[in-house]
């Protein structure tokens, strides 16, 4: 499973208002050569609601992978265009408080629902993964935003860390971070990683990263 990001040079997804917008051209044809390989891409509500993206591909040639959206309480709207545009194929994952009449009405749209048990709204990221293998997802790409990337880290359920550092300094306490959550608090527990290529992007100007992650020899109990 591969996380792709492109944040600030100061670990920002998006500033406080929400802009997020950091990728240069060249950055947005990388990303979209490695969404025409991956079975799907996954995100969170937050990003649905706040960016209406496609999730297709659109910068190089090749076909749209399944869309997928973790949103425990359903709170995308039903004209996001992960909803109503029919040119991929959408699952989204959400609990079994969330809404029935959400559910029902998503599922009267073509979106495919898969309702998990659990007591909260926080869907265990490991199940999800395991019934996107199910569905066939044995390649999937994660694009954020914060938050979503913290319920993956925090179980270890990511084999490659990809970033491409844009030079802007966002700031702001209220601003996205590249990692939400509540963190790691110990540098035992941190998720650490292996560096496997850095490319100064075409543009000249930003820094494409890419990392493995380094299988823990000791991790505490979380
Ligand atoms: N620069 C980039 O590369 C990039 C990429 C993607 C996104 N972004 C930006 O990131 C921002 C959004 O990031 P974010 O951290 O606020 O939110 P997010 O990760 O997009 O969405 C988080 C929300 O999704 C739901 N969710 C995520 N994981 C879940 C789980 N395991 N179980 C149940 N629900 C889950 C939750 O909704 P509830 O709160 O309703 O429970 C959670 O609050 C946007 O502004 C977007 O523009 C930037």
């Amino acid at each position: 499973m591969i996380i792709y990001v492109t944040s600030s040079v100061d670990g920002k997804l998006a500033s406080t208002t929400g802009y997020s917008r950091f990728s240069c051209t060249y950055d947005l044809v990388r990303l979209h050569s490695l969404r025409a390989v991956v079975d799907a891409v996954l995100v969170g509500a937050n990003t649905v609601v706040r960016d209406d993206p496609l999730l297709t591909v659109r910068y190089v040639a090749g076909r749209n992978p399944t869309r997928v959206v973790v949103d425990g309480r359903l709170r995308i709207p039903t004209n996001s265009r992960v909803v109503t545009d029919k040119s991929a194929k959408t699952i989204v994952f959400t609990s079994s408080n969330a809404p029935k009449d959400k559910v029902i009405k998503l599922l009267s749209m073509g979106v495919d629902v898969v309702v998990l048990n659990c007591r909260g709204y926080e869907l265990p990221m490991g199940e999800v993964l395991h019934e996107l293998l199910l569905r066939g997802v044995k390649l999937l790409l994660v694009e954020g935003g914060g938050d979503t990337i913290w319920g993956l880290v925090k179980y270890d359920l990511f084999d490659e860390f990809r970033i491409t550092l844009s030079p802007y300094i966002v700031g702001g306490r209220g601003a996205t971070p590249v990692v939400g959550g509540e963190g790691f608090s110990t540098y035992l527990d941190f998720s650490k990683l292996v560096l496997k290529d850095v490319k100064v992007c075409e543009c000249g100007n930003e820094v494409h990263i890419v990392y493995h992650r380094k299988l823990p020899t000791f991790r505490m109990l979380r």
